[in-house]
This record gives C-alpha cells, sequence and structure tokens, in this order.
C-alpha cells in the first residue's frame, strides 16, 4: 500500500477487476487495440491518473504525448463544453467561427513560413497529406519520379502511405507489396561511430548508394525528405548537422523537407516544435497528439503555395475542423502560451535529464538516456537471462505496480513524457521511484 500526495495504491495491482475488463473488451474488440499496461483510466487531471479503486498515478506518459498541457486542463475543458452547449457539435466543411479563429492563431504563434494549415483529425492522416502535397509538388515541377525518402527506425502511422514510410517490414507487411515510391534511408544513430563521426558524409554516401542502386537522380526522381522530429520508441534526435545537409540537399533539388512532429510538437522538447532544434525550415509539418492536448485534432502546415496544391474540394475530410476540436486546439494554444510550456519543458526538462542520467550511471541496466526537455527514453541493456526488451518490460511493469505510469513501447526503450503542466515535485517523486525501481530491476538479474 502506498499513500503519498501524488500517489495513492490501495490494492492488488494490476486490479483484479482491471483484468476482467480487459478480457470482456477483448471479447469484443479487435486486440490489435490492446498490450498497453492493465491500468483502467476513469479519471486524469493534471499529471495524475486515477483508476475506479482509488489507486493514483503519477503520469510520465501523456496518454502518449497527447496531454502536453495536462489532463482536463480547465480552459481546454471549458472550451470543449462551451462548444457542445452552442450546441455545435459538427458542421463538416462549412464554415465556423471556431475553424476561423483556430486557424488563424494557429498560423499567427508558428514561425512565419507556415502560412496555411489543412485539419484532418488523426496523425496518420496528416501524413497521407504530406505525401500528396510532396508528390503533387514533385509533378508540378515536372519531375520524372516521386520518391519519398524516409528513415530507418522512424515510424509515421498506419495508413498504407504513412506505413509505407516506416521502417518496420513486419508492420508494413500486410500491404503485400514494397512502394517503389519510397526510399529507406539508414538512420544516424548515436552509438554508430560511423554515422557521429562525419554525418553529412554518412547521408551522402548512403543516399548515393541507394539512387545508383536504382539509377535514379535527386533532381529527376526525389520529391522529398520525411524525417520524424526524433525516433519515436528511443526519443533519439538526429545529428544536426545530418539535417543542416537533409535540408540543404532538398533545397538543391527541389523537394521538399517534411517533419513529422506528432510526438515532438506543442512544446513537448523545449521549443513550439522539435524541427527548431535542428535550426531548419520544413516546407510541411505534419501535426497531432499534443495540438489539442484532448480530442482528435492533427493538420499539416506549410506555405500557401504547397497546401493550395490540390484544387478547390479536392482535399477534404469529413471531420476536418470538427468544430470542438478547434475551440480545444484554440484553447490549448492558450494554455501553452499563457503558462509559458516552452520554457517550462526547457527548465523542467534540464532536472528531469539530469536525474535520468544521474540513475543510469548507477546501473547496468540502462545503456543511455536519450531526449530533449521533458521526452526522454531509457534505452535498456540485457541483464542475466533477461534481454533488453524484457528489462523494459520488467521496469514498465514495476513502476506501474508503485504508482508511476511510464510509457510500455514493447521494445528496449522506456519512455517518459509528463505533462508540461507537471508539479516540480511530483516530476521528483516519479524520477526517485523510476531510480528504486531501477535497482530493484538491477539487484533482481545481477
Ligand atoms: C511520429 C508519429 N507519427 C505518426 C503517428 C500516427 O498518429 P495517429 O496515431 O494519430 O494516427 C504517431 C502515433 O503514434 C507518431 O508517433
Amino acid at each position: 500500500m502506498i499513500k503519498t500526495e501524488f500517489r495513492t495504491i490501495v490494492s492488488e495491482i494490476p486490479h483484479p477487476d482491471a483484468l476482467k475488463m480487459a478480457d470482456r473488451l477483448a471479447a469484443v474488440e479487435s486486440h490489435s487495440m490492446h498490450g498497453q499496461l492493465p491500468v483502467v483510466w476513469e479519471r486524469a487531471e493534471g499529471s495524475s491518473v486515477w483508476d475506479p479503486w482509488g489507486n493514483q498515478w503519477i503520469d510520465f506518459t501523456s496518454t502518449i504525448f497527447v496531454a502536453n498541457a495536462g489532463h482536463g486542463h480547465p480552459t481546454i475543458v471549458d472550451a470543449i463544453v462551451r462548444t457542445a452547449q452552442k450546441p455545435l457539435l459538427h458542421a463538416y466543411n462549412y464554415t465556423t467561427s471556431e475553424r476561423l479563429d483556430y486557424i488563424e492563431e494557429l498560423i499567427r504563434v508558428t514561425p512565419s513560413y507556415l502560412e496555411k494549415a489543412f485539419l484532418v483529425s488523426a496523425g496518420t492522416e496528416a501524413v497521407e497529406v504530406a505525401i500528396k502535397l510532396m508528390r503533387m509538388n514533385a509533378m508540378a515541377r515536372g519531375k520524372r519520379r516521386s520518391v519519398v525518402v524516409s528513415f530507418e527506425g522512424n515510424w509515421h502511422g498506419r495508413t498504407t502511405g504513412a506505413q509505407h514510410l516506416s521502417s518496420n517490414a513486419d508492420q508494413r507487411s500486410w500491404i503485400g507489396y514494397e512502394d517503389p515510391g519510397v526510399l529507406r534511408l539508414p538512420f544516424p544513430y548515436p552509438w554508430m561511430p560511423e554515422a557521429m563521426s562525419n554525418p553529412k558524409l554518412f547521408f551522402h554516401e548512403s543516399l548515393q548508394r541507394e539512387l545508383d542502386a536504382h539509377g535514379w537522380t535527386l533532381k529527376d526522381d526525389i520529391a522529398g525528405f520525411m524525417l520524424e522530429s526524433y525516433q519515436g520508441w528511443g526519443a533519439v534526435f538526429y545529428p544536426k548537422d545530418f539535417v543542416k545537409e537533409v535540408e540543404l540537399v532538398a533545397r538543391d533539388v527541389g523537394a521538399l523537407l517534411v517533419f513529422d512532429e506528432m510526438q515532438a510538437g506543442f512544446a513537448r522538447t523545449g521549443e513550439m516544435f522539435g524541427y527548431q532544434h535542428y535550426g531548419v525550415q520544413p516546407d510541411l509539418v505534419c501535426c497531432g497528439k499534443g495540438a489539442s492536448s484532448s480530442v482528435p485534432l492533427a493538420f499539416v502546415l506549410g506555405s500557401g503555395y504547397l497546401l493550395d496544391l490540390p484544387s478547390v474540394g479536392s482535399m477534404s475530410s469529413t471531420h476536418s475542423a470538427n468544430p470542438i476540436s478547434c475551440a480545444a486546439g484554440l484553447a490549448n494554444l492558450k494554455v501553452i502560451e499563457n503558462e509559458g510550456l516552452i520554457e517550462r519543458a526547457r527548465d523542467l526538462g534540464l532536472q528531469f535529464h539530469s536525474e535520468l542520467n544521474s540513475i543510469a550511471d548507477m546501473s547496468p541496466a540502462v545503456s543511455s538516456i536519450q531526449g530533449i526537455g521533458l521526452v526522454a527514453a531509457i534505452i535498456t541493456n540485457g541483464l542475466g537471462d533477461m534481454d533488453a526488451s524484457a528489462i523494459a518490460t520488467e521496469i514498465s511493469w514495476e513502476c506501474m505496480r508503485r504508482g508511476l505510469l511510464v510509457v510500455h513501447t514493447g521494445r528496449e526503450s522506456v519512455k517518459l513524457a509528463p505533462p508540461l503542466t507537471i508539479d516540480q515535485a511530483a516530476m521528483a517523486e516519479g524520477l526517485t521511484v523510476l531510480r528504486q525501481v531501477i535497482v530493484d530491476v538491477t539487484a533482481r538479474h545481477s
């Protein structure tokens, strides 16, 4: 049993009824939705999550990088409730003041080269839109092909185009064919000396190798480069030089530079967008998750020229720009600005990473800490007869049992992403739990 200001554990974890509910769900819902830690979310507020039986967790997940402004932020709840009570629940593509106010503000607060937005419901849709715009732009420029370059280890969503760009071959095997218009290049991991010693050369050599293998040229065949601002599974950032070089090449050959900001956007890394750490100017930016800190909202941002490539009516979606999503998105922007969440993620992030690095230094279970701001990944090592993924899973489960929710990746990483509004004392308590868990897991398997 645990009772502190931020955590309450009053039952066996997982709670037996949580397992029964999971079984009932599994009987009526595709099991593809399952696999999360067995916690029933009854209520979530700020950086706390409660189950129906009185257990309370410190949240280091923000669900999955969504609740950047905290769970149930009153400004966002109020915006949603006010819109619902107007009532205005849906308006298709007719003009609404919610859509106008939101997009105007979005364009005002984002860098000036992002002039227009196209709203959708899910991140994967935003990626599909970016693929379409990259290819339409290549056609408009008279390129012979419209090949999109993506990077190993990156992940962009589950619809066909997004899955083609993602590097996980198993996950795209259901498609039954490989998209001949996608080129995947190796990712410059910090633990690869050949990439770190000269990131620019590493990029050029791997790009040229692939172009030669296909008989393609950059100018004639490449439509764009799609980069996840950092690799999702392990919060691994690219070397800055590498990304600057991708930008240079893209500009030189009339290809687009596109960032998938799903996990990195909306202040998470101590900048409005994660790509800003690289000092580049993307042509298109795909956003979702933290854009509303709540209800479904995703979009692509870019120049007026690119966003207007599709003709009137040829790029729309039934639930695009739902008034409730727009109201939530606008409220989310207000919270980010009024509560200084960009600076907060930066400042708290320094403490967060300093403590995580100190935990890493004392345990052979941790290979490295990745990430910037309030996103981090503990990259695990195998210990004894446990491989690195099993160690990460054990850490995730043990944290859950002690009142701390972390992102269970199913890989050799434990991801951490508290709401950016988290109380400093709650963050410190969560890190103390994590330290003790890692000490205990290390002792158990050493
Ligand atoms: C980097 C990245 N891109 C795209 C997506 C897809 O977003 P959605 O699940 O909203 O379709 C995700 C979701 O996890 C993501 O992390």
